[in-house]
């Protein structure tokens, strides 16, 4: 969602927050701006839509060696110039950028309009500008303060003022906001990809604290003054992780890298001569995971998919009684909270406000929360109890591919763990690890369908609706095909148990609505071929996902894509990879923007 970038150093400031806002267009947004001091004056610059128009608008020449930048994705007010950041006040002394939202902002502008401050936004962000600018005498930071003591709601904030040269205040709650520090220049913005070309050495700052940067140096504290020492930590990401690297996409490379991230994921966790593996992060004893009696997994999305194969996973091999449910409804259900049982908060990003709240909420009632986060020094991931890194790499494009198989990777190495404590003997533990281990080279042999996968998008293209069909621990991922295909092709689809659809959705069938069937070679194999049946005796086109030599399958569905045999249980970790390929060029074929689909945005910072 909204990104925010600050610069404060020796070098030209527009050029690097340009890049800065470039690398976070990913998150999503719809317009964008940014604010550069030089002389005593601060000059803005913003325009609704992309960062190219915005890199148009700002004129070549502009001098200024400190400045602030923001991508917006609308909350308040329509997308247009005036509603992008940076805000300022009415002398234009002051800018500044604002992720997140001021809930209060109604009752705080009303104030200030009968002060007679003049608002020339529909946002809730321009109340900040004002408020600084009344309680400016002198000293930004303390101005900022008194600010941000009124405003209710999440904030990651940079400000500026024409009269303090190279001083840029930073402030959190809720929204996250990164300082990286350089050799005589420091950088800020809310996520780490904005600064790697220029820094990997960062202070993560935490809800409640606020930075004063120059070029110099920083200071945090808290809005009671109080100094806060902080750690610098180094960010292990390369920068080529954060480039595409001669594919067309940054989803197609992610695609590609499974193989690769899946086996980081894995990488000196699995014991192969016990049957068994290992991770470090759990900060549970073994008598402790020996005591859990259930599970529950929050998330959403993409992560909410994940969440939903790990329980039937867990359950059929670790034999744990555990569901997932959507992390946007567990808040305000007024969850229970039971003895001995165990929470996962699962999220790529770490920021998902739905999921960070929830979590929130489950912990003030006592439960104990880990973590299966993918942005190590996220939010969920410093305030979970301890969890699982996927080690995925970067995730740049918006739609979710490579995080999910390490997620689903994390799952399978944790139900490893509980069921070699519970019913898995060694033998069986020692023949799950091997086959998991395989994983990476059979999704490479998926991956050769890349072609093949392609001509059939194109066939299929032109369809206004989509069905997918799986069963068992296949369902969700027949959840997950449907949701890629949405997100990115704007084709409607629908997932679906495939013993289901009898029961209504068989009604969409006809010539024109196709169906994808999930169809792996376990028990419910024969079933799932049945409601195929039904669907082509309806006329309904079926493209079918099978494995090798799987015939029968073949003499039913119109297409097949076959995939090598693995684990029963292994399959979501291969059959998802053809349904984000088909997603993709389906989504190519009809011209759109794969990275950045509209509407949506990488990280989801409000509920
Ligand atoms: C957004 C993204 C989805 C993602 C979901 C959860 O909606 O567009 O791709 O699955 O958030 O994100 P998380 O970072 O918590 O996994």
């Amino acid at each position: 969602m909204c990104g925010i970038v600050g610069y404060s150093g020796i070098r030209p400031a527009a050029p690097i927050l340009l890049e800065g806002l470039k690398r976070l267009e990913y998150r999503g947004y719809d317009s964008a701006g940014i604010s550069v001091g030089h002389e005593g004056k601060l000059t803005v610059v913003k325009k609704k839509g992309k960062i190219k128009k915005l890199r148009e608008a700002v004129p070549p020449k502009i001098q200024g060696v400190y400045g602030i930048g923001h991508t917006r994705w609308a909350t308040h007010g329509q997308v247009n110039d005036e509603n992008a950041h940076p805000h300022s006040d009415q002398s234009g002394n002051i800018t500044i950028c604002h992720n997140g939202i001021i809930e209060n902002f109604n009752i705080l502008k009303s104030k200030l309009l009968e002060e007679g401050y003049i608002f020339v936004s529909e946002t809730d962000s321009e109340v900040i500008a004002h408020l600084v600018s009344k309680f400016y005498d002198g000293d930004l930071e303390q101005a900022v303060k008194t600010a941000l003591g009124l405003l209710e709601g999440t904030y990651g904030i940079l400000c500026m003022h024409a009269d303090e040269p190279g001083r840029i205040i930073g402030a959190r709650n809720g929204s996250p906001l990164v300082l990286g520090i350089g050799e005589g220049e420091m950088f800020l913005a809310s996520d780490v990809t904005a600064m790697m070309a220029y820094t990997k050495h960062v202070v993560y700052i935490e809800d409640g604290e606020v930075v004063d940067v120059t070029p110099e140096g920083y200071h945090t504290s808290d809005l009671n003054n109080r100094t806060i020492s902080k750690k610098i930590q180094h960010i292990s990401w390369e920068l080529d992780e954060i480039e595409k690297d001669g594919y067309e996409t940054f989803m197609l490379k992610e695609i590609f890298e499974q193989p690769r991230s899946i086996t980081r994921g894995m990488r000196g966790r699995l014991d192969k001569e016990n049957g068994a593996a290992h991770l470090g992060g759990l900060n549970l004893t073994s008598q402790e995971l020996l005591n859990i009696e259930r599970i529950k997994i929050i998330a959403a999305g993409t992560s909410f998919h994940a969440g939903l194969v790990a329980a039937h996973l867990l359950e059929s091999l670790a034999r744990i009684p555990c569901t997932a449910e959507l992390a946007s409804e567990v808040r305000y259900r007024n969850p229970i909270v039971e003895k001995n049982s165990l929470y996962f908060a699962v999220s790529q990003s770490g920021e998902t406000a739905d999921t960070l709240y929830a979590m929130r909420e489950l912990k003030r009632k006592g439960a104990r929360v880990l973590g299966i986060c993918n942005v190590v020094g996220s939010t969920i991931a410093r305030e979970s109890d301890g969890g699982v890194y996927i080690h995925s790499g970067p995730e740049i494009a918006v739609a979710s591919t490579k995080a999910f198989t390490s997620q689903l990777t994390a799952f399978y190495l944790f139900t490893v763990i509980m069921a070699r404590m519970r019913h898995l003997s060694l033998k069986d533990g020692m023949v799950f690890v091997r086959e998991l281990g395989e994983i990476p080279s059979i999704i490479e042999k998926v991956l050769e369908k890349d072609s093949e996968i392609k001509i059939l998008a194109k066939k299929y293209a032109g369809a206004k609706d989509f069905l997918f069909m799986g069963r068992g621990i296949n369902y969700p991922v027949a959840l997950e095909g449907a949701l890629k295909l949405k997100e990115i092709s704007y084709i409607h689809a629908e997932g679906y148990s495939a013993a289901e659809i009898k029961h209504g959705p068989i009604a969409l069938i006809n010539e024109e609505t196709p169906s994808m069937f999930l169809i792996p070679n376990d028990e419910l194999r024969e079933k799932t071929i049945s409601n195929m049946k039904e669907i082509k005796a309806r006329k309904g086109p079926v493209i079918a996902l099978a494995v090798d030599g799987d015939s029968e399958v073949g003499d039913v569905a119109d297409d097949v894509i076959y995939i090598p045999r693995t684990h029963d249980l292994l399959y979501p970790l291969v059959m998802v990879v053809p349904l984000q390929l088909f997603s993709y060029h389906c989504a190519r074929e009809l011209g759109r923007d794969v990275d950045q689909p509209r509407n949506l945005a990488k990280s989801v910072t409000v509920e």
